[in-house]
């Protein structure tokens, strides 16, 4: 949701926050604009409803000399107050049109605060609660206590604003500076040499410098070609925590893959790979930032997933394991939801936060209330330093590399491997698993990258499929176990890529309605546990494929190599290497998304970018 660029150096400040925000396209957005500073006094403004091609487009049109400057800022947004149309596109300026501002998140004081400049006779010309900022700053500017003083101008504003925000601004008097301020929303610093950046993710950033400097809450950083400045708002020197960015411009780039979709499923083996790396060391499961004990994990008596849409479907799998291997009870709830209906929560309460970007809204308020209530809250996340695992008592980071396409791939098998590190670290804390056991457990989750590959390599079989069933109305998809959550991933992903109406279930609850949905060639997918390790569900599962196909439906079946007795009932077999049982969703989860893509592909969609979604959904 929402990216910003801010910039000030020696180079065209247009080309490198047009560069920027390219590499920002992927948080979704659905209009973006750019202010560019002369260094005369001049503020040049232009902002289009639509993709970035538009805004480049209306540059052209205007004369791109008219943004010839070397500091200057950018934003793709993605609407909350008010539609996406031009005048609601950011930057958004005062009414002398010398500030301009750009903005992440929401201000929910807003409403008072516009009633504020109207009543002082301020006319505003959007629906966004972002201009409100835009007007205040320029007021504070002007006759403020600190009047003149552009920096203290924003800190006095963001004092006033309420809710979670990034702004970055620049004031036409001041043409060498951009300030940006940040409350929970995301912000980082980019230091190169003579030359300063400020975004949202250091994608923006990437190709310049990979050094970066991660801000606090509630800090406010003014770059220069000089340096960067960091202070709290009230306008105390503070201190931001500087990283190298592990990873290159090649890796934000599609490297030869038509989608970055594709690319990243691809890159499923290395990212579990990276993910398991460093984790079981002297004999025993080691995690990252581990700030709990092993005396809070033996008190822990009950555990919480709280995630969203994909990451919930990896929590789902999380139950299965922790529940067998810790003997410990597990919830798992949708983000969303949790803290609006007063869970049971007390300091043996384990929460396990799931979410690969660690902005998400929902998330992150699970995971203040959950603290709030004393539970201890260990996250799982892919990006360094994001909020979530800033606000939790542990982080568990997941090293699948930067994922760009909208739809989660990589980052869900590795949120399912580390939901399993975390289920084997409560075992070994807490003796329900013999170390050699625990030692076991890991070699077969070091063995599953391999299997990946090997999957990978069936991929032109099931795009084939794909193309069948391409124009298909709708797609059910089946699984029990652990291949429940798969077949709800594999349904989320055709949702959003491919706009078609698609469930998942539980086979068992087949007969107790969704049944009546099937069919004469209803495409339905099932995932079919190993006919070895769980046979009785093996049996009951073929009993569910002979019911639907008798109904007339087409059934494409993903099951274990070798898997003869569900051969007959298959319109489609898909064959996937045999796993241990808990692990089965890391290869059967592949064959999912590939066809999901292929479909959105016939379908004639940008499975990089669905519509109406975001890669960081930063509002609730
Ligand atoms: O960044 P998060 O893991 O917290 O995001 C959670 C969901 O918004 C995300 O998984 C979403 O469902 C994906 N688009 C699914 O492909």
């Amino acid at each position: 949701m929402c990216g910003i660029v801010g910039y000030v150096g020696h180079r065209s400040a247009l080309d490198v926050v047009i560069g920027g925000l390219r590499r920002l396209e992927y948080r979704g957005y659905d209009s973006a604009g750019v202010a560019v500073l002369d260094g005369d006094g001049g503020l040049a403004v232009e902002r289009k409803a639509g993709r970035l091609g538009n805004l480049e487009q209306q540059l052209d049109a205007v004369g791109r000399d008219a943004f010839a400057g070397s500091a200057g800022m950018g934003h793709t947004r993605w609407a909350t107050h008010g539609p996406p149309v031009d005048r609601n596109s950011h930057p958004h300026r005062d009414t002398s049109g010398k500030v301009a501002v750009v903005h992440n998140g929401i201000i929910e004081n807003f409403a008072t605060l516009r009633a504020e400049l109207e009543a002082a006779g301020i006319e505003l010309a959007s629906d966004t609660d972002t201009e409100t900022a835009a007007h205040l700053i320029a007021l504070e500017y002007a006759e403020g206590p600190t009047a003149g003083d552009f920096p203290a101008s924003v800190r006095a504003v963001c004092r006033r604003l309420e809710g979670a925000f990034t702004l970055v601004v620049a004031h036409a008097d001041h043409p060498d500076v951009i300030v940006a301020a940040r409350r929970s929303s995301p912000l980082v610093v980019g230091v190169g040499e003579g030359e300063y950046f400020v975004a949202s993710d250091v994608a923006a950033f990437i190709e310049h410098t990979r050094e970066a400097v991660e801000l606090g809450q509630d800090q406010v950083v003014e770059i220069s070609r000089d340096g960067y400045r960091v202070t709290d708002f009230a306008g105390e020197p503070a201190e931001g925590k500087p990283f190298t960015v592990n990873w290159d411009l090649s890796a934000a780039e599609k490297g030869g893959h038509d989608y970055f979709m594709l690319k990243e499923i691809d890159e499923q083996p290395e990212a579990l790979a990276n993910t398991l790396r460093g984790h079981f060391s002297g004999g025993r499961i080691v995690l990252d930032e581990q700030r709990l004990t092993d005396q809070d994990l033996r008190d822990v008596d009950k555990v919480f997933v709280v995630a969203c849409g994909t990451a919930y479907h990896s929590g789902l799998v999380a139950k299965y394991a922790i529940e067998h291997w810790c003997r410990l009870p597990v919830e798992v709830e949708l983000a969303s939801e949790f803290r609006y209906r007063d869970p049971v929560l007390d300091r043996d309460t384990l929460v396990v936060a799931i979410s690969q970007s660690g902005e998400t809204a929902d998330t992150l308020e699970a995971v203040r209330h959950a603290r709030e209530q004393k539970a201890r809250v260990l996250a799982i996340c892919n990006t360094n330093g994001a909020q979530i695992p800033r606000e939790s008592d542990a982080v568990l980071y997941t090293h699948a590399g930067p994922e760009i396409g909208v739809a989660a791939t990589k980052t869900f098998l590795a949120q399912i491997a580390a939901n399993y590190l975390v289920g084997l670290a409560l075992a070994q804390a807490r003796g329900t698993k013999y170390p050699d056991e625990v030692a076991r457990e890991f070699a077969e989750l070091e063995a599953a990258p391999a299997a990946v590959r090997k999957v990978l390599g069936t991929v032109d079989q099931v795009r084939e499929i794909g193309r069948r069933f391409a124009q298909s109305k709708a797609v059910l998809f089946l699984g029990r176990h652990v291949g429940y959550p798969v077949a709800l991933e594999g349904a989320l992903k055709l949702k959003e890529l491919a706009y078609m109406h698609a469930e998942g279930f539980a086979a068992g609850e087949l007969k107790h309605g969704p049944i009546a949905l099937i069919e004469q060639d209803l495409p339905v997918v099932v995932v079919m546990p190993s006919p070895k390790g769980r046979g009785v569900l093996h049996a009951k599962l073929v009993s569910n494929i002979s019911e639907i196909q008798a109904r007339g439906a087409r059934t494409i079946v993903i099951a274990e190599e070798g898997d003869e007795a569900v051969r007959p009932f298959a319109d489609e077999l898909i064959e996937i290497p045999a796993m241990p049982t808990l692990l089965q969703p890391l290869v059967a989860t592949v064959p999912l998304q590939v066809l999901a893509a292929e479909i959105a592909r016939q379908r004639g969609f940008d499975i990089d970018k669905p519509r109406n979604l975001a890669k960081s959904v930063t509002v609730e």
